[in-house]
């Protein structure tokens, strides 16, 4: 089964879908490309809202996108979590299993688009060993450029954790190339089409997988299939 782990189809609750009409195209549109579960990961940032009202809003926002579905027929699952930006602290900060998956342990966790350090190791080391959640690397092929001292990377690539590629890699060279080095590592890797809207970042896992498997071979993208599954398989009551 294809699944997109990493979306902004709930409406109205950050840059992603601004409504629910837009909400439905992109359900239709991945329900098209044979996406058969989709995850549903809003932006987190903890400076800007706390996880409570992250909630509700969350919430609110699937209860909507859940009638609607309801109402045209269209009955793709959708699960809930998020895109947690990183911030100081979080490796001890008591709320973040709330913000993992759907229930599970496996937390999607963007990091800055800067040079990273030290400091973010061993967030991340306290999230996975103090928190004993699992880290995914939210679309990975974005940050390689602002790193010029490679040791955090190197360190946060050696603790176990877990690739995530946004599709649309395939449309530029270097992360293309990129993307393709992960997937022929011994990295686990999972896919996500990342997409906000029907313009400028629309569902494109057909696209992507298609021509990352023209290089990389199908059984790459199978593997990283499998992974999503195993991913998926720990969540305590899939839809
Ligand atoms: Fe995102």
């Amino acid at each position: 089964m294809i699944i997109d782990f990493h979306s902004h189809i709930l409406p109205g609750i950050d840059d992603g879908s601004p409504d629910i009409s837009c909400t439905e195209e992109l359900l239709r549109e991945e329900m098209r490309q044979g996406v058969g579960c989709i995850c549903a990961t809003p932006h987190f940032y903890a400076s800007h809202v706390s996880v409570h009202d992250f909630l509700v809003r969350r919430e609110e926002a699937f209860v909507r996108t859940r009638h609607m579905c309801a109402a045209k027929g269209l009955a793709v699952p959708i699960l809930c979590g998020a895109e947690v930006y990183y911030f100081p602290g979080m490796g001890e900060a008591d709320k973040l299993p709330e913000l993992t998956l759907a229930g599970s342990d496996v937390l999607l966790l963007e990091m800055p688009f800067a040079q990273w350090t030290d400091a973010m190791v061993q967030e991340i080391r306290k999230i996975l060993y103090r928190q004993h959640l699992t880290v995914v690397l939210a679309h990975l092929e974005r940050y390689f450029p602002f790193q010029k001292k490679k040791g955090p990377w190197e360190e946060i690539l050696d603790l176990p954790v877990i690739v995530q590629l946004n599709a649309g890699c395939v449309f530029e060279r270097k992360k293309y190339k990129f993307a393709l080095k992960m997937l022929a590592s011994d990295l686990p890797v999972v896919l996500g089409s990342d997409c906000h809207n029907m313009d400028g970042r629309k569902p494109n896992l057909e696209e992507g997988r298609a021509l990352l498997a023209k290089k990389a071979g199908w059984e790459a993208i199978d593997a990283a299939d499998t992974e999503a599954a195993r991913l998926l398989a720990r969540i305590p009551k899939l839809p």
